[in-house]
């Protein structure tokens, strides 16, 4: 006799569970040592391997690497194992000698230091004893009348933090740089009708001015003006076309034809972003004037999967662990502070890349 439909049904409900309980029994690992991956990196990067290879420009052995970087080969040879398992850098057979040679990827040459697409500097950070002592008190954060861990484990927030300690300070700008030098060609290029009859714009919490130095490049009617904290523009580099300017975005916002925000909302919550928001609407012209933000947009529940749609999560977790109470908006939450703060309209482009950017008008 047959099967019937429901012992069919049953018996691919088994089946179903004995895989979820397979894939589990190896998952779970990839949590227990979540933070193997990111510290093996931070080796690398402090080592500088990735720069080693570039530099020997061929196939580079263990031996030749190990002595480049005066290691110890064994260890070395452990740390390389791992990252080629990673396919963070490759490994190849010659018949130089017995033992491996090494090139370099796409995810390895983001490891240079100062290189094109270079991450290395954010890295750095997120990996820095300052940034990860807040994650070990994340569960305070969401307790009711919790914590914001960042403030627990030091004392202040991340920018008096910042202030005080110019050495983190450095890192953060350094790190925010890296991550400007990807994204802002990507806007440029794909938005460059945003920049049009544009004659200032100000970057509010620009950092060392790495953005506005990219865009005055790209687009050279535009006379830039780098706003952020004092501690922050005391140390920024000179740039031509771009003048720094030190203050508090919440008192005021230097006047311009148009504000660029980049990675600067999500520190923020709602009133926050809406206070910030109006400073700025005070600050560009009533007519045509436009503020550009780049950020993440988080996607909705049951909307259209995206490729970043997991960085945009993980960095919502970064804001939870980093920031008193910024975080990741969905456009819902994004037309919510707009509006808010008095902007009529506003509009959504995809760079291809973890962020957005919203045009606030009106
Ligand atoms: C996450 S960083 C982004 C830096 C830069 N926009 C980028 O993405 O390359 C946030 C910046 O906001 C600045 N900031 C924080 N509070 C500020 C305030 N009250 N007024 C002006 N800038 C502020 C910080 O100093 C920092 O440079």
């Amino acid at each position: 006799m047959g099967e019937t439909r429901s012992e069919v049904a049953w018996e691919k409900k088994e089946e179903d569970e004995e895989k979820e309980e397979a894939e589990a029994q190896v998952e779970i690992w990839k949590y227990v040592f979540g933070f193997v991956e990111q510290s093996v990196v931070r080796c690398a990067i402090q080592l500088g391997i990735a720069e080693a290879i570039e530099k020997h420009k061929k196939p580079i052995s263990l031996l030749e690497l190990s002595s480049t970087l005066k290691c110890d080969p064994s260890y070395l040879n452990r740390i390389m194992r791992f990252l080629v398992h990673r396919k963070i850098f490759k490994n190849i057979s010659t018949n130089h000698d017995n033992y491996p040679s090494y090139v370099q990827t796409p995810l390895s040459r983001r490891f240079i230091r100062n290189g094109e697409q270079s991450i290395a500097a954010l890295l750095l950070l997120e990996s820095s004893p300052v940034m990860v002592a807040p994650w070990l008190s994340l569960s305070d954060r969401v307790l009711v009348n919790g914590n914001p861990s960042f403030k627990k484990v030091h004392g202040e927030d991340v920018w008096r933090y910042a202030a005080s300690n110019l050495d983190h300070s450095n890192l953060i700008n350094d790190a925010m740089a890296c991550d400007a030098r990807v994204v802002v060609p990507a806007i440029a290029e794909r938005c460059s009708e945003l920049f049009d009859g544009v004659g200032s714009l100000v970057d509010v919490g620009g950092g060392n001015g790495t953005t506005l130095s990219i865009l005055v490049k790209a687009f050279p009617w535009i006379r830039g003006i780098n706003f952020d904290l004092p501690h922050v523009i005391d140390v920024a580099p000179k740039c031509d076309g771009v003048e720094h300017v030190a203050g508090d975005m919440f008192t005021t916002v230097p006047k311009a034809d148009a504000v660029i925000f980049k990675w600067v909302l999500h520190d923020w919550g709602d009133e926050e972003c809406i206070q910030i928001l109006k400073n700025c609407r005070e600050a560009i012209p009533k007519e045509n004037g436009k503020v550009i933000i780049v950020d993440v947009i988080i996607e909705e529940e049951g909307g259209k999967p995206n490729k970043y749609d997991d960085v945009g999560l993980m960095l919502d977790m970064v804001m939870m662990a980093h920031t008193d109470i910024g975080k990741e908006r969905t456009l819902k939450e994004w037309e919510h502070v707009i509006k808010m703060a008095g902007f009529n309209t506003f509009t959504v482009k995809s760079i291809d890349a973890v962020q957005s950017v919203i045009v606030a008008s009106g």
